[in-house]
């Protein structure tokens, strides 16, 4: 009987799926030039926003306001680096459940552009790939490479599985699914890494959906970045020529439709530089003209979000350049989800083709300025080693990496005795300019100054023979973009001492996070001084309230903040542009205490605060020569 119903119902299913495929389709059209949705002309008008920068309390609000706007699709990434932490360990619950994600959408009646990479670049950690592939140190990411090509062959058999019921002819709501991410911009070239891929995502995903790329207008980009099979696609920025862009579309695609997968609505920040912005107008006028040619678009950021916790990327042009914690991008929604006069403006260009859904724009979410928070607890990094780092440390004659100790980010101490007495002064420093990316220079914990990689090779210490010295190590993020995203993390060549190399490290890893969340506050006493690492913590309550708010440091000046164990990200107000980190309503309890704890890596300010605030600051910038050389 059981078997009966079990034929039965595969029969069914089999009927269902073969309606559904004659009733929904989604396809290319090399003859009119455009895209077929069910047979009929089609054309999309798409906007970023990734599910990694949201908290889910506010997927929904977000693509709300997404489809208020006019748009009738969302393009998404999505990173391997957060959904597979660890080889062959997968995460997809709570804000990692991109299934949901990709319902919620759905729900909303929107389309679904799908970027599953495997590299992502996002301006996130690694480009979205796993830290973990440099376990193997000489691995040729984005190659076939092989031992690349097992971890992408395993990760890709879970992610497209996953997928395929959510492509659009099988009842889902994806239309499209963008294979690689600006390969022309790779060093590699690598056209078998390409067919290998291709073949994956055929395999797993059948021959009906649309595949294609998407790439830089230039003539270089484009030949290493496309391939037979996929359809060409391009990206540029209202500052570009739209007619001239899409010629370069035509020289890899004579016919199909003219997409631009990523028109820059704003730009990113790094950290010591100046904000980014893009004027609206012109972003509008850019729009109209994309608009104007029948082309399809998607706006790169239309909500950009927040780095939360390590995940922010860098990355090296002159020099190592990381990014900052805000991803608001000067998009139309602001990061914390609230609509801005861009969004208005493009609101109304896009009017002008395609009808506006009914109704009101949902409002900006309520803000609420709590004040000044105390955080007088103080203890020193140092002090709570064993809650910060349970396990046994690892003892080396020189330096070894995160990657080789599977630390994925944040911070490790890397612990030696000076060999011998310096009686005037000797430069500790770091050759090869191998500091990954910042060294918090101890002495029998006092601290003594900061390394930074490609900017501070080396400060001056004195001390006794078998005086402590800690570095503890900061990664800011790995490269995402450009030619090399092998960036391993840590003291990654030698430290000197004035002539000779220093050896024997006991290094400890640290999981901090884990530490916050679970075991905090710490009983160990509390510590005075404020200088070097060393934990703040105070409590708050918020009677009633848990609306968004924004958090300033004043006084403070490198390091991490949590509340309630959540990793709001990383805080540089001496070098700026970000003064303010975005802290959303639902990491806020109205009802408990709420815990704030700072991890002040340089100078905390006397009588420790932080200040919550209703308004983000994210343009402040100051030249780091004169503010932050402690
Ligand atoms: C998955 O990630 C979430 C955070 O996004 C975390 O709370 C949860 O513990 C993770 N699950 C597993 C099994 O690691
Ligand atoms: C854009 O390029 C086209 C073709 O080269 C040219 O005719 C047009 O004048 C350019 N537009 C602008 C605004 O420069
Ligand atoms: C270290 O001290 C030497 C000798 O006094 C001095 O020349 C040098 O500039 C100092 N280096 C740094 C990085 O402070
Ligand atoms: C990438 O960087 C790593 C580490 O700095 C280096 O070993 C490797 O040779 C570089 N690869 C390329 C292709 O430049
Ligand atoms: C450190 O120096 C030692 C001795 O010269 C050398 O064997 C070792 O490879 C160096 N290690 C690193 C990480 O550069
Ligand atoms: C910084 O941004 C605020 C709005 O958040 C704006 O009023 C101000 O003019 C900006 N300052 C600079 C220097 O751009
Ligand atoms: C920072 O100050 C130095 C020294 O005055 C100057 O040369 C440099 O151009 C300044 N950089 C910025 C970004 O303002």
């Amino acid at each position: 009987m059981e078997l009966l119903l079990c034929v039965l119902m595969v029969v069914l299913g089999g009927l269902q799926l073969q309606a559904s495929s004659t009733d929904r389709s989604f396809r290319i059209d090399y003859v009119n030039n455009c895209f077929l949705k069910d047979g009929a002309r089609f054309r999309y008008i798409s906007g970023s926003i990734h599910y990694f920068r949201v908290p889910p309390a506010y997927w929904k609000d977000r693509l709300l306001k997404m489809y208020m706007s006019g748009l009738n699709a969302v393009q998404i990434y999505v990173p391997w680096n957060y959904h597979e932490p660890q080889p062959g360990v997968y995460n997809f619950s709570g804000d990692r459940d991109l299934e949901k994600f990709l319902n919620l959408v759905a729900e909303l009646d929107l389309l679904v552009i799908l970027r599953p990479g495997p590299y992502i670049c996002a301006e996130w950690e690694m480009g979205g790939l796993p830290s973990w592939l440099l376990t193997k140190p000489d691995i040729a990411l984005r190659t076939t490479d092989s031992d690349y090509l097992q971890a992408m062959d395993r990760w890709l058999g879970v992610l497209l599985p996953k997928i395929k019921p959510h492509l659009y002819h099988n009842g889902g709501n994806i239309i499209s699914v963008q294979v690689e991410n600006e390969y022309g911009s790779y060093y590699a070239c690598d056209y078998n890494y390409m067919r290998h891929l291709l073949g994956v995502f055929r395999a797993s995903l059948g021959e009906e959906v649309v595949l294609f790329t998407t790439d830089g207008t230039s003539a270089s980009e484009l030949k290493c970045g496309t391939l037979q099979g996929l359809y060409a696609t391009v990206d540029f920025g209202p500052e570009e020529n739209v007619t001239e862009a899409f010629m370069l579309q035509r020289l890899y695609e004579p016919k199909g439709p003219l997409v631009n997968s990523e028109f820059y609505t704003g730009w990113l920040d790094y950290w010591g530089e100046a904000h980014s912005t893009k004027s609206a107008k012109k972003v509008a006028n850019s729009l109209q003209k994309i608009l104007e040619m029948g082309a399809n678009v998607n706006m790169y950021m239309f909500q950009g979000g927040t780095n939360f916790g390590y995940w922010s990327g860098a990355d090296y042009k002159d020099g190592y350049k990381p990014i900052t914690t805000s991803y608001d991008y000067d998009a139309p929604l602001s990061e914390a989800g609230d609509p801005t006069d861009k969004l208005y403006i493009i609101r109304s260009v896009i009017s002008k083709f395609q009808e506006l859904p009914a109704g009101p724009m949902p409002p900006p979410t309520p803000k609420f300025a709590y004040g000044y928070v105390s955080v007088p607890q103080r203890v020193a990094l140092l002090d709570v080693l064993a809650i910060l780092s349970p396990s046994l440390p690892f003892y080396s004659s020189y330096p070894i990496t995160f990657e080789a100790l599977k630390q994925a980010h944040g911070f490790m101490l890397y612990r030696t005795l000076l060999p011998q007495e310096i009686v005037e002064s000797a430069l500790l420093s770091a050759s090869r300019n191998g500091v990954h990316d910042l060294a918090y220079v101890l002495l029998n914990g006092e601290y003594q100054g900061t390394l930074e990689r490609d900017r501070v090779n080396g400060i001056n210490i004195s001390g006794q023979l078998g005086d402590t010295l800690d570095l503890v190590v900061e990664s800011m993020g790995r490269i995402n973009f450009g030619a090399n995203d092998s960036d391993f993390k840590g003291l990654i060549h030698n430290i000197t001492l004035g002539t000779s190399i220093l050896s024997d490290w006991i290094i400890y890893p640290l999981d901090i996070d884990t530490a916050v969340a679970h075991a905090w506050p710490p009983t160990a006493q509390s510590s005075s001084g404020h200088t070097g690492p060393a934990f703040y913590t105070g409590t708050f309550t918020t009677p009633g309230i848990s609306e968004d708010s924004y958090l300033k440091l004043p006084g403070w000046t490198k390091g991490q903040v949590w509340i309630n164990g959540f990793n709001l990200g990383r805080f540089w107000p001496v070098r700026g542009p970000q003064q303010t980190l975005y802290v959303p309503g639902s990491f806020l309890s109205g009802s408990a205490i709420n815990t704030v704890v700072v991890l002040e890596l340089q100078e905390a300010p006397d009588n420790p605060k932080v200040l919550f605030v209703s308004r983000p600051l994210l343009n402040v910038t100051y030249n780091y020569t004169h503010k932050d050389r402690k």
